[in-house]
């Protein structure tokens, strides 16, 4: 911090949510900003045995201390904004820039077609036809609705003039690098970029503001949907591997394959990354669980982590060692 960005460094799910929910929780941001798509994302987070899911606030919301934000390139479903603002009765804290767009529900049966959900598998969310509708000026924006007139903001300068008050900004970001519509497996991609240069565009920070750029990387590959996935290992293998996992927001299976250390320094430097996050650690050595101390990790698992480190030049700052968000190792 002051600006710490986090962007997820493979296809999405990389677990950024309990890395942005951690760091919300242990340095309590003044502010958290969500940037990226929209409610196509699905961020878990899990303390004390309570699973949280949010499409659309940002993850660090259990800092209770901290005011929560949407930036302009963000897309809203009002009833998912809305439901989830009840359910952590964040009415004072909740602010969305005047301009964000809103998903409407033709936009959400356009994103069910064969076109989208079939021919790219999209999350059928409605944020691609949502997107086109604003790249033709038609998109309806949030200063529009009625219902958001509490909770319009201008969040660009809300975030600079917090920076410039030397307080702490938590900039999240969605999906996974090479979802990106620029530097991803086009055409299997979302509908905008998703590094980190957007990110930051998304909330309204210039890129001379930001201080930290942390990587999310999960300790092996996984993507929901078409697109290729280099090394991609079968269900029954993920199984055995306890690699297999389910999409939050579309329950879809996801396909897993084994880390990727030429992928993750294609977006190390599309990302311009400062250091790196290492999630579900456990799940490839399961004797590293809830281990919160990095000494206490086995052999095996401190040579993954030190080949990532070599290969990649960068420090592993943070490593997942179970579905709790304080299942961490800090090294910061
Ligand atoms: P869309 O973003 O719904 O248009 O879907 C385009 C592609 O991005 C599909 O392969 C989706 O599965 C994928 N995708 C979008 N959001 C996420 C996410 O948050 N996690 C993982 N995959 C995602
Ligand atoms: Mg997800």
């Amino acid at each position: 911090m002051p600006a710490t960005v986090v962007v997820g460094g493979f296809f999405g799910d990389e677990g950024k949510g309990k890395i942005i929910s951690y760091l919300a929780l242990k340095d309590k941001p003044a502010i958290a900003v969500r940037g990226g798509v929209g409610p196509n994302a699905g961020h878990t987070f899990v303390l004390n045995g309570e699973v949280h899911k949010v499409r659309m606030l940002p993850s660090a919301l259990l800092s209770k201390e901290t005011r929560l934000l949407i930036g302009a390139g963000v897309l809203i479903n009002p009833e998912v904004l809305l439901n989830e603002i009840e359910q952590y009765n964040a009415h004072d804290r909740v602010f969305i820039d005047s301009q964000c767009g809103i998903i409407e529900s033709r936009h959400i049966e356009m994103d069910n077609s064969d076109d989208l959900k079939g021919r790219i598998g999209t999350t059928g969310s409605g944020t691609g036809p949502a997107n086109a509708d604003r790249a033709r000026r038609t998109l309806h924006l949030a200063r529009e609705m009625n219902e958001f007139t509490l909770y319009l903001d201008d969040v660009s300068n809300s975030i600079n003039f917090a920076l410039d008050r030397n307080e702490n900004v938590l900039v999240e970001g969605t999906q996974g690098t090479f979802l990106s519509l620029y530097h991803g497996t086009y055409p299997y991609v979302t509908s905008k970029d998703v590094t980190a240069s957007s990110i930051c565009a998304d909330v309204g920070l210039g890129p001379k503001r930001v201080d930290e750029v942390l990587l999310v990387f999960k300790a092996y590959v996984t993507r929901v949907g078409v697109g290729s996935l280099e090394n991609e290992i079968s269900k029954e293998e993920a199984k055995k591997r306890g690699w297999f996992e389910v999409a939050t927001v579309t329950r879809r299976e996801r396909r897993a394959a084994p880390f990727n250390f030429e992928l993750a320094k294609k977006a190390i430097s599309l990302n311009s990354a400062t250091h790196l996050a290492i999630t579900k650690l456990d799940v490839m050595f399961p004797e590293c669980a809830h281990v919160h101390v990095y000494d206490k990790l086995s052999d095996n698992a401190k040579h993954f982590i030190e080949q990532v480190e070599k290969n990649t030049g960068l420090q592993v700052a943070l490593i997942g060692t179970g579905e709790d968000v304080y299942d961490t190792i800090d090294m910061r």
